[in-house]
């Protein structure tokens, strides 16, 4: 499984591609928005930081507009995704798109339903929502199994991008169940590094070199 990071926060990008770990970026209208920073401006940056797939949303209603915000996004690199709600507008730009071999990302899915109309629609990825299908009480990782199973079943090349992350858990759960790609906040990837026993490993081989005197 693929991380990409979930984040519009350039310093975070950078950091996280520092460790050799990011295949690709996801932004959203409410990660953009925090930045303060331009949109388009802030996409480019990105472009220059991580070599993939970088998602930028649409922010139009209907299939017209969103088609008009997808070809000017996707003019600014050729690694742009044109990141799509689900809705049947969306849908019909996602159509047009794909043949324009611009990559697509629907979002916002949350059942194998929606995930599948989309990847019929021509969607290069589909990003169903873990963390918001379990804060209402679903199972966001059944969705992921029953998409990840069908796509498998049907020979559909839809890459999954399981949204939404958490946890540490979140991320190995979707690997486990066959997730392409896990997009994952800055502050879950800093918690996938932490052990204690790694800490614990390194204090303890610092303490026995000190005290056998090597240099
Ligand atoms: C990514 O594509 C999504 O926009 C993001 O993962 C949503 O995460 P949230 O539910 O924590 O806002």
């Amino acid at each position: 499984m693929y991380i990409f990071v979930d984040t519009a926060n350039t310093d975070e990008i950078r950091e996280a591609a520092s460790w050799g770990i990011v295949s690709g970026v996801t932004t959203n209208p409410s990660l953009i928005a925090k930045e303060g920073r331009d949109f388009k401006t802030v996409v480019k940056e990105i472009t220059g930081i991580v070599d993939g797939s970088i998602s930028a949303e649409v922010m139009a209603d209907d299939a017209e507009g969103m088609i008009a915000e997808g070809r000017e996004l996707a003019a600014i690199h050729p690694n742009i995704t044109i990141k799509i709600p689900m809705t049947e507008e969306g849908l019909k730009a996602v159509h047009v798109l794909s043949k324009e071999d611009i990559k697509t990302n629907v979002t916002l899915i949350f059942s194998a339903a929606q995930a599948l109309l989309a990847a019929r629609a021509g969607a290069s990825y589909v990003s169903p929502f873990v963390g918001r299908l379990d804060d209402i009480g679903n199972e966001g990782l059944r969705v992921i199994e029953d998409i990840v199973t069908i796509f498998a079943l049907h020979e559909i090349g839809t890459k999954i991008i399981a949204a939404s992350i958490r946890t540490p858990m979140h991320v190995l759960d979707c690997a486990r169940a066959g997730a392409d790609i896990a997009t994952v906040p800055f502050g879950v990837l800093k918690k996938m590094f932490r052990h204690p026993l790694t800490d614990q490993g390194i204090a303890q081989f610092k303490k026995d070199w000190e005290d056998a005197g090597l240099k």
